[in-house]
């Protein structure tokens, strides 16, 4: 499974099947997890026993107390970290989709009974649930590509390829704040409205942009320059090939 066809299949799922993770795939999805940490100056963790993570109400109402395990989503605080976080922990859902695995973010988790460990100064907003899911999630409603996105003049294919990949892009109760603007001289801005967790939000539709980029050969907006800040006309795209 490409990246492209993991962002077409994932949903977020909520109800997980009493199964822990093989070791094999924990060990490859721990593996990606280093790799985004090192990329993104990040501390994710994966948490193999989610503990009471998920024993608030609103996720126990949801189901999501039957993830076995958990992606906490930690880094040292400071003004990009849930940009970043957003960005690399979709890369680590992505993957995990490509593993069989299935997600589900999770803003109202109980950060008390997580069983992370926290270095000084570092702040976990979010967590991932993660395991083997009942079901497959499902298709919701999104917002229309004139909602999410402007150009100065017709968007070329890559542009409108990124920001159909962004309206893909799980966003926290669906709300789908983010823009995309193609700007004259082909340099990218990227914006997010208010809302809960909607930096963090921001970062998951910079990632899902950047694999429609990746998908044709093109040079990623965000991934390597430093997910967070918006590219500067030399981070803009090249041409396929
Ligand atoms: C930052 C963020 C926080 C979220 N928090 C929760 C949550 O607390 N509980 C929950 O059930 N789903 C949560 N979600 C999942 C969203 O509800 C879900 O992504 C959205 O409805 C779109 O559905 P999809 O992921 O299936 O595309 C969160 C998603 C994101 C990105």
């Amino acid at each position: 499974m490409t990246e492209v066809e993991a962002i077409r299949q994932r949903h977020s799922v909520r109800s997980y099947l009493d199964k822990k993770i093989e070791p094999e795939t924990a060990r490859l999805l721990c593996q990606m997890i280093s790799e985004c940490n090192e990329k993104g100056h990040l501390h994710l963790q994966f948490l193999p026993e989610a503990g009471g993570t998920f024993h608030r109400l609103l996720p126990r109402a949801a189901g999501l107390a039957s993830a076995p395990s958990v992606i906490a989503c930690a880094g040292p605080a400071d003004a990009s970290l849930e940009e970043r976080i957003g960005y690399f922990g979709e890369k680590v859902v992505l993957y995990a989709q490509q593993l069989a695995l299935n997600t589900c973010w999770c803003g109202t988790f109980s950060a008390r009974n997580t069983p992370v460990t926290l270095a000084p100064g570092e702040k976990m907003p979010i967590v991932i649930a993660v395991g083997y899911g009942a079901d497959q999630g499902r298709p919701r409603r999104s917002k229309t590509m004139a909602q999410v996105a402007g150009s100065d003049g017709y968007p070329p294919p890559w542009f409108r390829d990124g920001v159909a990949l962004a309206l893909l892009a799980p966003t926290a109760i669906n709300q789908q704040k983010f823009h995309f603007r193609l700007c004259s001289d082909g340099s990218v801005l990227s914006e997010c409205g208010p809302g809960p967790f909607s930096r963090i939000d921001l970062g998951i539709a910079r990632c899902h942009f950047d694999a429609a980029l990746r998908a044709v050969g093109m040079k990623e907006l965000w991934g390597e320059g430093g997910a967070g800040s918006p590219p500067s006309p030399s981070g803009a795209p090249i041409s396929p090939g």
